[in-house]
Parts: structure tokens; sequence; C-alpha cells
């Protein structure tokens, strides 16, 4: 797009401003996991990944069970641009607030994997969230729990961290109020969800503070690229169930070796021109 400022690219999605109080968010086809980002795009991937952010948008934002304020200001993405240019962020993008991003990812699990299943093998506990015993890969957690995730240095994996040092990074108000909010989306979602044969195994929210310092849910929300989607009739205790998501990329950078080290221990990629 040359019709705006573009602010930044993230790994799959490039903002540009509007104005000094909105944004642009455009979901290219990028796919990536870990800190990787894949040389081949999936055609259609920011389409379907937008039409599942509005959806669950609609369902639990203002308009539906109205369980947080949402980023989307409601205005059409293709207004801001040029007309030789709505072709290209159509059915992809939204127009949101500009918000101050909390520098935290809200984690919610209903189900053991990932990163929740690794930790609970050393520690019987995720995020410092302790865990009945005996709970095996897969396993169905006996309720929602919140386990945040911290953005670690360039090229790191977020780490996961405790409730408590979350509190200490941005306060223990905020910290409580985004715990509660995120595992009550999690379990609207996730009811809805089952009701259509899929379980949504796990999520990330991501929130921010508008100028009147309301939390706000924005980012992607409840998409496969920030969520495990398992289909229910497939689900078996103790095995890697199929996941209507990104997992077999993340299965596949952990196993794959490039130059003799693994996908996810190259050198981070370098920065994508402007
Ligand atoms: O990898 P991990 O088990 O910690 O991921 C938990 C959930 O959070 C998964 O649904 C994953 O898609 C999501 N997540 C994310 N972005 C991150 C870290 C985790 O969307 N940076």
């Amino acid at each position: 797009l040359t019709s705006l400022p573009l602010l930044g690219r993230g790994k799959v999605r490039d903002n540009y401003a509007v104005g000094d109080d909105r944004i642009l968010m455009v979901t290219t086809d990028r796919i990536s996991a870990f800190d990787v980002v894949m040389g081949e795009p999936i055609p259609g991937k920011g389409e379907l990944l937008t039409r599942l952010s509005l959806f669950w948008f609609d369902r639990l934002g203002p308009r539906g069970a109205n369980l947080c304020p949402i980023h989307l200001t409601g205005e059409d993405p293709e207004s801001v641009v040029a007309p030789q240019e709505r072709e290209q962020v159509r059915g992809r993008s939204m127009l949101v607030k500009r918000l101050q991003p909390i520098p935290v990812e809200a984690v919610v699990r209903g189900y053991l994997a990932g990163s929740g299943w690794k930790e609970y093998q050393q520690t019987q506990a995720v995020c410092g969230v302790p865990l009945p015993p005996g709970l095996r890969n897969a396993s169905r957690l006996p309720r929602p729990i919140f386990t945040p995730a911290a953005k670690a240095a360039v090229g790191e994996h977020d780490e996961n961290i405790t409730f408590d040092a979350m509190a200490a990074r941005i306060g223990g108000a905020l910290a409580e109020r985004i715990r509660d909010v995120s595992i009550r989306l999690y379990e609207a979602a996730s009811a809805y969800a089952a009701t259509r044969g899929i379980l949504i195994a796990d999520t990330k929210f991501e929130f921010g503070l508008d100028a009147d310092g309301t939390l706000t849910l924005m980012d992607e929300v409840l998409t496969p690229d920030s969520s495990r989607y398992w289909p229910a009739e497939s689900y078996a205790e103790g095995a890697n169930p199929p996941s209507f998501d990104k997992q077999y990329l993340r299965d596949w950078l952990e196993t794959a070796q490039v130059d003799g080290r693994p996908w996810n221990k190259q050198p981070p990629p370098p920065k994508l021109p402007a």
C-alpha cells in the first residue's frame, strides 16, 4: 500500500497509520511459527484469519456477549485507502483504534498442549498454576487456566511467566482484570466451538488501553494462528490430536534441520523491506 504511511510489519500483519488515532491492520498470507516467517505464503490465509477474528469480535464483543470492549472502530477499512488499493485490502483488513498495547500475551488453556504440556512434565504446573498429577498430553484440564507469556529478546521464543511476574510488570489490578476477562472470553468461545465439533485447546489474547484507559481486546482473536483448534471427533487423551491450525508447522520446525541446526534455532530472519 502506498496511500497510507506504513507503521510497521509484523510477522503476519502489516500496520498502516490512519491519522494519529487509528490503524489499518492488513493480514497477509504469510505464515510463521516461533520466530520463523516461512518464505511461501498460503493463498487466502489472510482473508480466512480476518473472517474468523471478525466472527469472534462480533460474537464476544459489544454486539454479542459484550465481554470486553474491542478495537474495531466499526468503519469500512476500504474507505481509508485510495480507490485503486481497495482490492488489495478487501476482506483482509480491519480498521482499529490505536491503543497502548499491554506487553503480555494472555494465554488461556483448557487442554494441555505445547509449552503447557512441556512445563507440566517438569513441574506439574504451568506458569505457577499447580495441576493435578497424572495428566497426559492433550488432557482436558479440570478448569481453564490463565498462563501469561512475555515477549522475550528479539529472536527468542516468548517465555511463560507466572501471574505474579505479570502483576509486577503491569500492576496487580490490571493483571487480574486481564486474567478474568481472558478466561471468560475463552469459556464463551470454546462453548460455542464445541457445538460445531471443535475443541479450542488453548488460545492467546492481546489487550491494549484506549485513550480513556479502557481495557480493550485487540489484534487477532481466536484464529487458528493464535489458538489450537482440534476436531472433537478425533480427540484422544494422550495422543497428539490432528490440529486445524499451524501446529503442523511448529512440529516441522522443531524437527527439521537446516545447516545442521533446527529451523527454530536459526538466526532471526532479515527485516522485511518497507
Ligand atoms: O506454544 P504454547 O503452548 O505456549 O501456546 C499456547 C497458545 O497460545 C497456542 O494456542 C498458541 O497458538 C498461542 N500463542 C500465540 N502466540 C504466541 C504464543 C502462543 O498465539 N506468541
